[in-house]
Order: C-alpha cells, then structure tokens, then sequence
C-alpha cells in the first residue's frame, strides 16, 4: 500500500515536472488573431450603442453593455502581453498562420476596433438623458482609457505601427479629446515626435 503512495506521489510530480513546460510553451496567439476575435466580440455590442435610441439608452441597459466591451479590451490586452518576447513571425502572423503581416495591416485590424467604439461612445451620448449623461460619459472615459492600453500595448509589439494608425483613427480623434483624454491622445502623438 505504502509504496503505491508514494509512487502515486512521485508519478504525479512527475508528471506536473513535463506538463507545465508544455503549457508554457504554447504558441500565443497572434496579435491579427486577437484583434480579429475581439472585433468579432466587440461589434454586436458596439451596435447597440450606436443604434441606441433615447428609449432604450437607460444606465440599466448601456452600463453593462459598455462594461462587456470594456472587458473584451482588457482581455485582448491581457492575450498581447504573451506576445512580448515573442519573435516578429509569432507576433505577426497572419489569422490563418500563413503570412507575416505587415505594420500597416496591423493598423487596419486596430483601427476597426478604435473606430467602433469612439464612434459608438459619441453615438450613444447624444441621445442620453442629461439625468444620466456625466455617469455614461465617465464610463465611456474609462472604456476609452482602456482601448488606449490596447493601442499602447500593440505600439510596444508592432515596429512602424503609428503612423498607418493615425491616419486610420483620425475621424475620432476629435471624440477621443471630447472624451476627456487628451492626455492619452499626446502622449500617443508624442510617439511620432
Ligand atoms: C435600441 O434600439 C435600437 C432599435 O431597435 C437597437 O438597434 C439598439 O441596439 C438598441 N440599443 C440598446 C442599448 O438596447
């Protein structure tokens, strides 16, 4: 009995010993595959911001929608921060793993994402109530915030990426200071000087 104990003990380090190497060296994800799932995640939810009409944007229906989305960002940054390290073939590969992307492509993912939600934040506040514009007005602040870690994060990642990227993001880069995050918005353009 006792040796089977201890020998189930033994295989069981063992086998922790070879399993956590395996997990850690796991490709991670791409930033095209990373930003592409969080499109696809973001987008439905965007919409009803965009879409929202002055009945239905109540705080109970946008605060969780902007709270979702705000999350979908958090978690994609969280997915990039495995790529620092990684070499350039890793980090831009193409959704498919076939080609290398360019900084420019990289740009065009991340400009679909940053457009759609500065563009659904300056939406949705124009049909707010004025009971409850300063409460969705500091949550799309914060969710603003939380996309410039995005940006920041991928700026790290992707040499040359900032130039293609603004011209991609100009449209909102008015809503971006409406937003309250100047700020973000020249330390960012600070990067080109
Ligand atoms: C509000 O209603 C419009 C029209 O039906 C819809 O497109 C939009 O997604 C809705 N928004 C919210 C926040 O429920």
């Amino acid at each position: 009995m006792r040796f089977f104990a201890v020998a189930s003990v033994l295989l069981t380090a063992a086998v922790s010993v070879f399993a956590s190497p395996v997990v850690e060296r796991q490709t991670p994800q791409s930033a095209a595959v990373v930003l592409t799932s969080l499109t696809n995640t973001v987008t439905p939810l965007a919409n009803r911001l965009l879409y929202a009409t002055t009945a239905n944007a109540t705080q109970a229906t946008l605060t969780p929608i902007i709270g979702d989305i705000s999350t979908a960002v958090t978690g994609a940054v969280t997915s990039l921060n495995l790529l620092v390290g990684q070499p350039v073939d890793i980090i831009l590969a193409s959704v498919d793993g076939t080609t290398i992307l360019a900084a420019s492509d990289i740009a065009t993912l991340l400009s679909v994402v940053v457009n759609l939600v500065f563009t659904a934040s300056s939406a949705v506040l124009l049909v707010v109530d004025i009971t409850i514009y300063s409460v969705i007005y500091s949550l799309l602040s914060s969710l603003g915030g939380v996309v410039f870690s995005l940006i920041s994060i991928l700026l790290s990642l992707v040499v040359g990426l900032l130039s293609p990227l603004l011209i991609l993001i100009a449209p909102v880069l008015s809503i971006i200071s409406s937003l309250g995050l100047t700020t973000l918005l020249s330390e960012l353009l600070g990067g080109l000087l």
